[in-house]
């Protein structure tokens, strides 16, 4: 009774080829979704039925405009979408590049903007019920040194996610935001080794800084995040829109 069962169901996961977008990819298979994989880099081949590998610039409007249209014509519908493709640039407030500012808005606010437009579209003209996920971050929330751009950019995906539930509540388009902490994957490695040559400190220190700032005593696994986005992929989480939950083992709690 309590299996999340998505049959039948088609799954857009952006930066689906690696770290958290690769586990929630994994877990969606897993629950028998038909997946489309949206990455600038996409790992696979398209050798699988119900799995399908697409190269795309979630920032560039072409890209996602004729993404939509080869997901289309391979799976003719779409019923989940899961905004995951991000980048993080680290600097001082006082040294931010303006192509690091723009290129991270870019991806993480307007690719979010871009992807969810397109399949918004879909989905009021098929007239199907919806789920949209957006991977923001406890960044969305809070302020962290190093991280303007980046901060700036999860805020305003936790501000699109609300307006989006809001516009999208009588189709019955459920939109939600997820707020990781700190996940073990490339990204968050690139993060150490960046943050570590501003601040002085190594990568190891850094490590051990980040676990001991989680109140649940270890830092996350892209599963981690998998399994929340798995739970508002499905009919459990029908009743919710407009959230952003924290997956931050108690790190964030606002
Ligand atoms: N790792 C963390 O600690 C953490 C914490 C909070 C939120 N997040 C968010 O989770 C999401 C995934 O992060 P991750 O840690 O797995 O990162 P990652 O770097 O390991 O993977 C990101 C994936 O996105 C793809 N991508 C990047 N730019 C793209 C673009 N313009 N178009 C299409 N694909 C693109 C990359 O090729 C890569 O496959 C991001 O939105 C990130 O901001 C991560």
């Amino acid at each position: 009774m309590f299996t999340i069962d998505l049959t039948d169901k088609v799954a857009v996961v952006t930066g689906g080829a690696n770290g958290i977008g690769k586990a929630i990819v994994d877990a969606l298979r897993h629950s028998h979704a038909k997946v489309a994989v949206v990455d600038l880099h996409p790992s696979g081949r398209n050798t699988e039925r119900d799995l399908f590998y697409i190269q795309a610039d979630v920032s560039n409007k072409e890209n996602v405009e004729k993404m939509m249209e080869q997901v289309i014509n391979r799976f003719g519908k779409v019923d989940i979408l899961v905004n995951n493709a991000g980048i993080s640039t680290m600097d001082y407030l006082v040294d931010i590049k303006e192509e690091d500012w723009d290129k991270t808005m870019d991806v993480n606010a307007k690719g979010v903007q871009l992807c969810s437009q397109v399949i918004a579209q879909q989905m009021k003209k098929q007239g199907t019920s919806g789920k949209m996920i957006h991977i923001a971050s406890q960044a969305g929330k809070n302020g962290y040194r190093l991280m303007g751009s980046y901060v700036a950019s999860k805020h305003a995906v936790i501000g699109l996610t609300k307006v989006m539930a809001l516009e999208l509540a009588q189709d019955q388009i459920n939109v939600n935001a997820v707020c990781p902490g700190i996940i073990e994957t490339s990204m968050k490695h690139r993060e150490r080794v960046l943050g570590g040559k501003l601040r002085g400190l190594d990568e190891e220190a850094i490590r051990q800084e980040d676990a001991s700032q989680v109140p649940l005593g270890r830092t996350g696994t892209p599963e981690d995040v998998a399994y929340v986005v798995m739970f508002l992929a499905s009919p459990f989480s029908d009743y919710m829109t407009g959230q952003a939950l924290n997956i931050t083992g108690g790190m964030t709690m606002n």
